[in-house]
């Protein structure tokens, strides 16, 4: 059987690093996206060590640049067996204080380059009846003061992910949002740290959750989980 391969869409650092040492760990051949081939390559540099990677610069808010890195990824595999679209930025203010360019670049990258990158990659998928998961957040359940653009983005991702889910398991493609709770990564500029790993969920954990999920029996689909620190600061 041909060796499986998978799409990580901002697999530079953070949850989509973990998520692709995991897959690498357990045979897949992955791809990860970053907006720089230099981060995109620093990352690969780490993650050949447990598998065969292919760094790819591809902005998710460009849809052709998602068109081309599927293009790169049959060229070099010639399969797509899972998406993982988890690029997504964070910027945090008050709706008065929010400026248009911190809307436009949240709702473009965590809602619009979600689509994009589904878009790109759902024929492949089809082919291979794979599975898609989209990285959520429980801010796409659960609203606070200065989160209106990001819960904007995570809201709406939660609802599209839903929609394509039913759209797609007639193709038996699998479709699951993700939604996680504080995970110690580099979103918004945060730098992980010492305290970060006596409470929050790590990379490494995003990653066996994905690879568990895979492992679930082909007649069923997780469509929506929400993971969450078990002991959550404060
Ligand atoms: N950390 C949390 O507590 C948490 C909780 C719930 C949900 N999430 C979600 O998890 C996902 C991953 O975030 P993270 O926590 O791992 O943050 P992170 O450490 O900052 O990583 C973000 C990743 O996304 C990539 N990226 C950002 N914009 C991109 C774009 N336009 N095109 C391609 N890649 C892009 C970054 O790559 P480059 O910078 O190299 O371009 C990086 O690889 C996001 O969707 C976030 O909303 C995070």
């Amino acid at each position: 059987m041909s060796t499986k391969v998978a799409l990580i869409t901002g697999g530079s650092k953070g949850i989509g690093f973990g998520i692709a040492e995991a897959l690498l760990k357990n045979g897949y051949q992955v791809a990860i996206t970053s907006r720089t081939i230099n981060a995109a390559n620093l990352a690969a540099s780490v993650l050949v060590a447990h598998g065969d990677v292919l760094a790819i610069e591809a902005d998710v808010k460009d849809y052709k640049s998602q068109q081309d890195a599927i293009n790169l990824i049959i060229e070099k595999w010639g399969r797509l067996d899972v998406l993982i679209a988890n690029a997504g930025v964070g910027h945090f203010a008050p709706v008065d204080e929010l400026d248009v360019e911190s809307w436009n670049e949240i709702i473009d990258t965590n809602l619009t380059g979600v689509f994009y990158s589904i878009k790109a990659s759902v024929e492949e998928i089809k082919k291979t009846k794979g599975t898609i998961f989209t990285i959520s957040s429980l801010a796409g359940t659960n609203f606070f003061a200065g989160g209106s653009a990001y819960n904007a983005s995570k809201f709406g991702l939660t609802g599209f992910t839903q929609s394509v889910m039913l759209d797609l398991r007639k193709y038996g493609v699998k479709v699951s949002t993700i939604m996680p709770g504080s995970v110690a990564s580099h979103f918004n500029d945060h730098s992980p740290n010492t305290e970060d790993d006596a409470w929050k969920i790590q990379p490494e954990d995003m990653g066996k959750l994905i690879v568990d999920l895979l492992a679930m029996p082909a007649r069923t689909l997780p469509s929506k989980i929400e993971i969450r620190p078990t002991t959550p600061k404060g």
